[in-house]
């Protein structure tokens, strides 16, 4: 791995963002594994088959008592931190129940008012603070490219360079967000030639949302997907994503109702309207023509799938909760596990897990 000249100002950090992502993303990864997990980019079609495969086999081993002490052994000597400095619940919960899945002991700042920055240490320091302590960074942060930042600081310049993983930056990415999203198609499509020709609609504020980006991105992997995003024009997807779609030959339509992709989705994934951004004010009464309940619900297809990566508010009826293609509490479990395989992945114990966990899975 090439050094960076260091200097107070991060003048390394300038000459190093500025670079093509394809010619960054080599700097993530030791000896041919993923190293740090910053962007969907990084996934390929061979990694999410791998990665899948362990997660089904980490989710059945936790199924009974020694087979879940079995993986709480495997990094028992390990120690991660949360630090998480905006808010969460879900990422935050099953990062953490992922850790300890297996074996970690986890330390967390949830806040910078509770971090020596409120005393002005730099973010960039207490970031090189917590890798003196810890074996892995998560991180969930306002500010967007501050984990790539994190993570390359760590390479260049760490006595002790620990992985960093990206658990949502700003309104860029949430890229194990996107992992345990397609991981929940590919479940709910296993019997129906899996994700590849699917149609995915995305809904709601897809300009701001962090979720379907990185989605979009990892979609990639998969043959003959077709996309469709439903927004209003103010809220429709980035440019930087269609011209991704468009270089890489995805298909995709922009459309400004829900009515009008309901009934070609074979997957539908709401997301809420991001107002903590909002600048004008508008409220959310404005959008509730991208909600969805049991009136629109007849317009879908009988074996489509509604996904959301909650939280939500008004933009799915909680009656809708009963009807058996909502699959968001489902979803949100997965996340537990995916990010536990991932964990798993980085750290090289996905090996063991796949030839010595076969005894538990004989039993099972
Ligand atoms: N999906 C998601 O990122 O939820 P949280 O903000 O609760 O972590």
């Amino acid at each position: 791995m090439a050094k960076y000249t260091f200097s107070q100002n991060f003048e390394g950090w300038d000459e190093f963002k500025n670079l093509p992502l394809q010619e960054r993303l080599p700097y993530f990864f030791r000896r041919d594994r993923i190293y740090d997990v910053l962007f969907s980019q990084q996934f390929n079609r061979s990694f999410l088959d791998t990665l899948y495969d362990l997660t089904n086999r980490i989710r059945r081993i936790a199924k009974i008592r020694e087979g879940m002490l079995w993986l709480a052994d495997l990094h028992s000597h390990r120690r991660a931190m949360l630090y998480f400095v905006q808010p969460s619940t879900r990422t935050f919960l099953s990062f953490l129940n992922a850790c300890h899945i297996l074996g970690f002991r986890t330390s967390e700042i949830r806040s910078m008012e509770t971090s020596s920055e409120i005393k002005g240490e730099s973010p960039e320091d207490s970031i090189r603070t917590f890798s003196s302590y810890v074996d892995l960074i998560v991180m969930r942060h306002p500010q967007e490219g501050f984990a790539e930042k994190t993570a390359w600081l760590l390479n260049c310049y760490s006595d002790r360079p620990v992985p960093v993983v990206n658990a949502g930056s700003g309104k860029d990415q949430h890229p194990t967000q996107a992992l345990l999203d397609v991981y929940t198609l590919q479940r709910s499509f296993e019997h129906r030639g899996g994700i590849d020709g699917k149609v995915i609609a995305m809904v709601g504020d897809l300009k701001r949302g962090r979720t379907v980006r990185s989605l979009s991105y990892l979609l990639r992997n998969y043959q003959g997907v077709k996309i469709l995003y439903a927004a209003p024009p103010e809220f429709q997807i980035g440019e930087d994503i269609k011209e991704f779609l468009g270089h890489h030959a995805i298909p995709f339509e922009e459309h400004g109702s829900l009515e009008a992709v309901l009934p070609w989705a074979d997957a539908v994934y709401l997301t809420r309207i991001q107002d903590e951004h909002d600048e004008t004010g508008r409220s959310q009464s404005e959008y509730s023509e991208f909600s969805l309940d049991p009136r629109n619900l007849s317009r879908m297809k009988s074996d489509a799938v509604i996904m959301h990566p909650l939280p939500r508010r008004g933009e799915i009826d909680v009656a809708v909760d009963r009807d058996p293609r909502a699959i968001y509490w489902r979803q949100e479990r997965n996340g537990m596990w995916t990010r536990a395989a991932l964990i798993a992945t980085i750290f090289g114990s996905d090996r063991v897990v796949s030839e010595e966990g076969e005894r538990f899975l004989r039993s099972v």
